[in-house]
Formats: C-alpha cells, sequence, structure tokens
C-alpha cells in the first residue's frame, strides 16, 4: 500500500539520499510508482516522480541531486487512476506553490475532481493524492492559513488516508491523519513524518503516533500536533522508541521472506514466552467462554489462521466459533449480531481496512472486541478490549509466514487454555519448527521443477490440514503467479477433478487422522495420469500410492496434541516451495506485483 515521507532539515542539504533510503524501506509495502520532491523558500518545487521500483526511478531522476530543507517522498500504489507517470505521487496545486502526497482512498475522488475543474484549478491526473492537494488549494486561495486551509479540506475530503502537504515559501511541512498510519519524529537537526515506524527509526527513535483527526506542523525544531475539529494544539511529549532496526534488515538471507520463514521457531519461543506472561490469556479466555456466538475475522492469510484455529477450539474446547472473512462479517450477520457476541480479529498489519470496517460494526453492535496482531500500537490492537501481540518482530516480505505460525500457535494456545489443558506441552515447539525445517530442506528441491513447470495447480487437504491447503495455495499465487486452488479433498472430485490430464500436479496435505481418506483421493489423480505429491508425517501408505512424498519429521509431542502440530508444521514445506519456486522464476518473493503487505483500502 502507498508510503509517505516527509523531511524538514535546519539548513539546505543534499536530501537525496535520506529520501531514497527512506523509500527503500517504506518499499515492502507494495508500490508501483515513486516520486519525491523538494520545496524551496523561494523559486519553483522540485518534482520528480515516475513508475518503477525505487532504485530504478530514483537513479533515472537523479534523487540523488535532489537538495534544500523540506521534502516530500511517496511510494503509490494504485487504486484511483493507472500506475503511470502522471498519476505518480507528489501532486502540485494548479500554479505549483503547494505540493502534497497521501497514503489511502479519498472515496468522493470523482466527485471533488469535477468541483475543482468547475472552480478553475489544474487538475492533471485522475489520482485522488492530487485531489487532496487541490482540496487545501481551495481554501488556501480564499486566504486562509495552511492549518485552517487543511482543517476546511478534512471536512471534504471523504475516506481514509495520511497526507503531507507543504507550501513555498515557508519553513514548514503539514500532515493530517485520518484512517491511515502516521508517525512523526524529532531527530537532532530535522523532523520527520511517515506511514509507519521502522522508516523513521534509523533516522531518530523520538517519536509521536499520530492519531485520527491530528494535524501535524513540523519545523526542523519542532513538532506541533493539533485538533482538526477546533485547530486547538494538543499537548504530548514524545516516546522514546527503542526498537532496533536488526530485526528489519536481511541478515545475510537472499530475501526477508526467506529470513521469516527461518526465524519461525525464535519466533514461536518468543510468544509462548509472552503467552506464559500475559493476563490477556485468561481475560480473552473468559471473554470467549461467556460469548454468545464467537466469530473469528480476518482476510487473506490471517483469515486462514481463523479457519485453523476454530478447529482447535471446537476440539479442544468443544465450543463452536465461526471463522469469517471480515467482508463477508459484515453482509453475513451485521444483521444478527449483539452484545453478547465476542469477535476475534486477527490481522498481522492490525490495519486491514476490511477488518477495521468489521470492527467498526462490531463496536456499533457493541460486541466484544478481541485482537491478534503483529504490529503493536495498530488501529486493531488500540480498539480491542484484549489482544494478543503476534511478538514476530517486523514481517517485511509481503507473503506472510511467521505471523501465520504465531498467529495459529496463539490460536493453540488460547484453546489449551479453555479447554483446561497444560500449555507446558508446547515448550518444544521451537524446536519442532527446527527439526521439520531441517528436514524439509533437502526434500524440496525434488518437486520444485515439476510444481514449477505448471500455471496452474491445486492443493488439498482434509479436516486440520484443509487450512493449510488453502494457505499453501495463497503463498504460491502471491508470489510465483500461478493460479493455485486450495481445496477441502473431497471437494476435488465435484468438479476439478476434470483438470486432470498427464502429469497435473495435485499436491496433498495429509494429517496423520486422514491418511486413509486423503490416499483416496491420490489415487483419483494418479489413476487419470495427474501426478500426486503428498506432505505429511512418514506412512507406507502415502509413500506407495503418491507420486512423490516430502516426509514431515517425526517430533515428540504428546498424542492428543500430535495432529494440531502436524498441521502447523505442513505450512513449513509449502512457504519454502513458493519461495523457491518465486526466485527460480526470477521475481522478487518480498514484493510481489500489485500487491500490498498493508492493505488500508477497501
Ligand atoms: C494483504 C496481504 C496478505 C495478507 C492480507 C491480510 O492482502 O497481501 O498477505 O494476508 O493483506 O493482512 P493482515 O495484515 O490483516 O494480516
Amino acid at each position: 500500500m502507498c508510503g509517505i515521507f516527509g523531511i524538514v532539515t535546519n539548513e539546505k542539504k543534499n536530501l537525496g539520499p535520506i529520501l531514497i533510503s527512506a523509500g527503500r524501506r517504506l518499499s515492502y509495502r507494495g508500490y508501483d510508482t515513486v516520486g519525491a520532491a523538494t520545496i524551496p523558500e523561494r523559486g519553483d518545487i522540485d518534482l520528480r516522480k515516475d513508475v518503477g521500483k525505487v532504485d530504478e526511478v530514483a537513479s533515472r531522476l537523479k534523487f540523488e541531486e535532489l537538495t534544500g530543507n523540506r521534502a516530500i517522498l511517496q511510494l503509490r500504489w494504485a487504486t484511483f487512476g493507472a500506475p503511470s507517470q502522471i498519476n505518480a505521487q507528489p501532486h502540485l496545486d494548479s500554479y505549483g506553490d503547494l505540493v502534497g502526497a497521501h497514503n489511502g482512498n479519498i472515496v468522493n475522488n470523482v466527485e471533488l475532481r469535477k468541483q475543482f475543474l468547475q472552480e478553475g484549478m489544474i487538475v492533471r491526473s485522475e489520482n485522488d493524492g492530487e485531489s487532496c492537494v487541490h482540496a487545501v488549494e481551495r481554501y488556501a486561495n480564499q486566504g486562509y492559513d495552511m492549518v485552517e486551509a487543511i482543517r476546511h479540506a478534512y471536512n471534504d475530503l471523504e475516506g481514509d488516508y495520511a497526507f503531507v502537504i507543504g507550501k513555498v515559501g515557508e519553513d514548514r511541512l503539514y500532515a493530517i491523519k485520518k484512517g491511515s498510519g502516521l508517525v512523526a519524529g524529532i531527530g537532532d537537526d530535522s523532523t520527520y513524518i511517515s506511514s509507519d515506524l521502522p522508516s523513521i527509526l534509523p533516522l531518530t527513535k523520538k517519536i509521536f503516533r499520530i492519531q485520527d483527526g491530528e494535524i501535524v506542523i513540523f519545523w526542523a525544531d519542532r513538532i506541533e500536533l493539533r485538533n482538526v475539529e477546533d485547530g486547538r494544539l494538543i499537548q504530548r511529549e514524545p516516546e522514546i522508541v527503542e526498537e532496533s532496526m536488526e530485526s528489519v534488515q536481511k541478515g545475510g538471507y537472499a530475501h526477508f521472506m526467506l529470513k521469516e520463514i527461518h526465524e519461525q521457531p525464535k519466533v514461536a519461543g518468543d510468544l509462548l514466552h509472552l503467552l506464559d506472561n500475559t493476563k490477556e490469556v485468561d481475560a480473552m479466555v473468559e471473554r470467549m467462554a461467556n460469548a454468545r456466538n464467537l466469530y473469528l475475522v480476518g482476510c487473506g492469510t490471517s483469515y486462514h489462521a481463523c479457519l485453523l484455529g476454530s478447529v482447535y477450539l471446537n476440539r479442544l474446547t468443544g465450543k463452536a466459533s465461526i471463522p469469517i472473512l471480515a467482508p463477508q462479517f459484515i453482509a453475513q450477520y451485521g444483521t444478527t449480531l449483539t452484545s453478547d457476541d465476542v469477535g476475534i480479529f486477527v490481522s498481522q498489519s492490525g490495519e486491514t481496512k476490511d477488518v477495521l470496517n468489521a470492527i467498526n460494526l462490531a463496536q456499533e453492535k457493541k460486541m466484544g472486541i478481541l485482537g491478534i496482531a503483529n504490529v503493536v500500537g495498530s488501529t486493531l490492537t488500540q480498539v480491542s478490549e484484549h489482544h494478543i501481540p503476534l511478538a514476530c518482530g517486523y514481517e517485511i516480505s509481503v507473503p506472510a509466514t511467521k505471523t501465520f505460525s504465531n498467529q495459529v500457535i496463539a490460536f493453540l494456545y488460547l484453546a489449551m487454555r479453555m479447554g483446561g489443558h497444560d500449555t507446558k506441552a508446547l515448550a518444544k515447539l521451537p524446536e519442532w519448527l527446527t527439526k521439520t525445517l531441517e528436514s524439509i530442506q533437502n526434500q524440496i528441491p525434488k518437486i520444485e521443477n515439476r510444481v514449477s513447470a505448471w500455471n496452474d495447480l491445486y492443493i488439498l487437504g482434509y479436516g486440520l490440514t484443509y487450512p493449510i491447503a488453502l494457505e499453501g495455495a495463497l503463498k504460491l499465487k502471491e508470489i510465483t503467479y500461478a493460479h493455485c486452488e486450495g481445496m477441502l479433498s473431497t471437494e476435488f472430485k465435484h468438479g476439478p477433478l476434470s483438470a486432470v490430464r498427464d502429469g497435473y500436479p495435485v499436491i496433498f496435505v495429509a494429517g496423520p487422522e486422514d491418511t486413509s481418506l486423503i490416499v483416496s483421493g491420490i489415487n483419483e489423480i494418479t489413476c487419470r495420469g495427474g501426478h500426486a505429491i503428498a506432505i505429511g508425517k512418514a506412512d507406507a501408505r502415502l509413500q506407495n500410492n503418491a507420486n512423490d512424498a516430502i516426509e514431515l519429521p517425526q517430533i515428540d509431542a504428546p498424542d492428543n496434541l500430535e495432529p494440531y502440530i502436524d498441521a502447523l508444521m505442513s505450512i513449513l514445506p509449502l512457504q519454502l516451495l513458493s519461495y523457491r519456486i518465486s526466485v527460480s522464476r526470477g521475481y522478487d518473493p518480498d514484493f510481489p506485483r500489485n500487491l500490498s503487505k498493508t492493505l488500508t483500502v477497501d
């Protein structure tokens, strides 16, 4: 999703390298175009922008030359207007006095553009970021100062966004937050604004987390916050953030995704430590146990964790729960929700718009709101009555890996606690994850070429492995650009079986409880010339019937937990397989085309 960055320094200097580095740090969010502008006290704004990756655009347009004491950078993920040079941000106002850029979605963009044109403004693009600039221009032209103009513009702009803007002839920049992330920071001789914390942390640890409805005015040496409703000054001290940037480096791995796959044992240990020591677990369990209906709500990978979490909860506690995609939660259950219901809202970023929309509805209905999120301080963690932080550190790669496994572990832990099981049995999880990662390394290459030769395929699972099949298929889709469908194995014969022909690959994720059923599914494929690949614990039935088998190692989990742990372990080969195919096809698994890590639009 788009990212914005702004800087004000105490003297004119070469800002190019700072802007390029900030762009690289924001690039994990996903983007199509890159732009930067410096704003002089006198003269013309220097605006450079184009389609492409940060390094390509920066080198083509010579960002390193950008000099001044105020600058804005934006990475744009296209929603309004094609990914083109003209639609790239930042945007100028009609006469080049203002320049601004946003992150988010202005839903009345089309109507606003018409109004601006009727009012005689020069509108150059279709992009809604430009509407933010003209919305301020409209009031600046009427003689309002910048803060007042921004306050009026706020009333005209519908949607969720964060926006930064500067004016020629001044010594400051302005930003405003409504629904999208925004962080400000104060360094020794500069101040900064950004869509997220990681892009500021190398510059300063002294930060303000901006709240919705706050205007930020930043000079080189100070930051002022004002309430957009009445313009009043907000008194707040900056906080000192202790997080290190080490976790956002690749640490010797070729890609963040590979690093994050290998971090799973460590972050599982960190999460267990946290869960063992927080009162939030008991508080959440109590709310869950007393819920009339318990909904597990998320999107993408987080939804798949909800699906598996629901099986865990049903089987370990006897309490039914309803896993549901966030937008469908609104469409399907919106009218029947009551204050006796509880939702567990699950999101890596804690900012996914679909999830926040579902939470808004839950708030209206006075439902209980519980959260599972990775980004501490995100909207989800702030609005939840109780929440579990996933303790994964930054997950930079767009395809979620370590956050998925920790979401699943969080659900398993909650279910065990709620069902009265001793969670100490999970202490060896990091060891089991390590053992599994080690044992699959050398097995993946034998299936990689066969799978990579096809651009459509299926992954099938049953019971506990059904959510894993969906999640594995999502990983392959996201980063290999193949069409891969995850499905319940028993549904395959009700239609998709017609796709099977000579060599057609179908991957089966086999849990120990369902091996016989999986074996009959395998035979439906192989007898039609298809190529069945089984993922599961060593089992002669899988080996004898499938064309290839990826064996998961034996682990010493207690019998009652083993199927639950096996399901979790079986995502690891699918993560690694997707990664390897993506790289062998020449793609960048960390930043797949068209996708974004933090989807802050509907
Ligand atoms: C985006 C990402 C997916 C992710 C989904 C939900 O679509 O590309 O990988 O699973 O958002 O994100 P969340 O932050 O809510 O877990």
